[in-house]
């Protein structure tokens, strides 16, 4: 298969091009090759390449510093997705982007988890960019597959398992939020969700794609060090008292992230648990 891969050099995309990359033709693009933001080039450079499927792991991530950076946010996160969708709409190629959690409020009571087609309230610069590069698939395109996924890690990216190991490694102590609820997700694990849901073709859509159980920051650090034989104390602290600690000004951040995965587990995907990811990260990591 002929398959486009945007944001070719994010840690998504480093699982992405080795999964792919056998028995397929791949186009590899950043920002240096292919702008998504640039909607005549990327309409031109699709038109020529026609390619079956686009994967598109270009994003603004920086939560925090999307705050302060709307415009450009907004341009990567909710102009670039459309222009893809354009681009492939216009040659017959499937498109596969990456959404988030975000997209949501995060208040949902803690007992519920969020559904693909919940209401959508995002309270973050970052949410509602990326809420705008769904919109802008959907309207523009019909077979698409949009993966939200959530609390990301992977072996080619600054991520939150490295720092917290840098952390208890030099620390005898350390603070972590235990009122923010999701699941930790191992960037090969959800490679390979894409890469079955492809094989399968499964239906175009939403879904929602993260390893599977539910935790808190607190409890994944805790994992994160016993895994590792690291002995730091862990001490469990609200979002509220880590900001006032920390003396930091951030985004909100979502107290429930928890996504329903049933309808990818329907289509007979198989999701590993969150524990069983992180135990294959540090083996493949090392
Ligand atoms: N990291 C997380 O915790 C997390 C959580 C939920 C969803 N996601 C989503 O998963 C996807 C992958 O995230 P990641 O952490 O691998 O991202 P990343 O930040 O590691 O990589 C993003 C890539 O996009 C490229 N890029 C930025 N602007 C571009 C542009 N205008 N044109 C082309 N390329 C551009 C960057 O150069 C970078 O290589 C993103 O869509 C992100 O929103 C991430």
């Amino acid at each position: 298969m002929k398959i486009l891969i945007t944001g070719a050099n994010g840690m998504l995309a480093k699982e992405v091009r080795e999964k792919f990359e056998q028995g397929n033709e791949l186009t590899i693009t950043d920002v240096a090759e292919l702008d998504i933001t640039d909607e005549k080039a990327v309409f031109d450079f699709v038109k020529n390449l026609k390619p079956e499927y686009i994967i598109n792991c270009a994003a603004f991530t920086a939560v925090d510093k999307a705050e302060d950076c709307y415009e450009l946010a907004d341009k990567i996160n909710g102009d670039g997705p459309t222009n893809l969708a354009k681009a492939a709409k216009n040659v017959g190629a499937k498109l596969v982007h990456i959404s988030t959690d975000y997209v949501f409020g995060g208040d949902l009571d803690l007992s519920k988890d969020y559904k693909e087609d919940d209401e959508k309230t995002p309270v973050t610069v970052y949410g509602i960019t990326k809420l705008h590069g769904e919109q802008g698939i959907e309207k523009n395109m019909d077979e698409y597959y949009i993966f939200r996924t959530a609390w990301l890690y992977g072996v080619g990216g600054n991520n939150f398992v490295k720092t917290m190991t840098k952390l208890g490694s030099t620390r005898d102590e350390i603070n972590v939020v235990s009122d923010q609820h999701g699941s930790p997700t191992y960037a090969k694990d959800l490679t390979e969700i894409i890469y079955q849901a492809i094989q399968k073709k499964i239906p175009y859509g939403v879904y929602h794609a993260t390893n599977q159980g539910y935790t808190t920051w607190y409890e994944f650090t805790k994992e994160i060090l016993e895994k590792q034989g690291i002995q730091c104390k862990v001490n469990p602290v609200t979002t509220e008292e880590y900001i006032e600690m920390m003396k930091i000004t951030q985004a909100k951040r979502p107290f429930n992230s928890q996504l329903s995965k049933n309808k990818l587990l329907e289509q007979g995907i198989e999701i590993p648990e969150w524990k069983d990811g992180l135990k294959r990260y540090f083996e493949e990591s090392c």
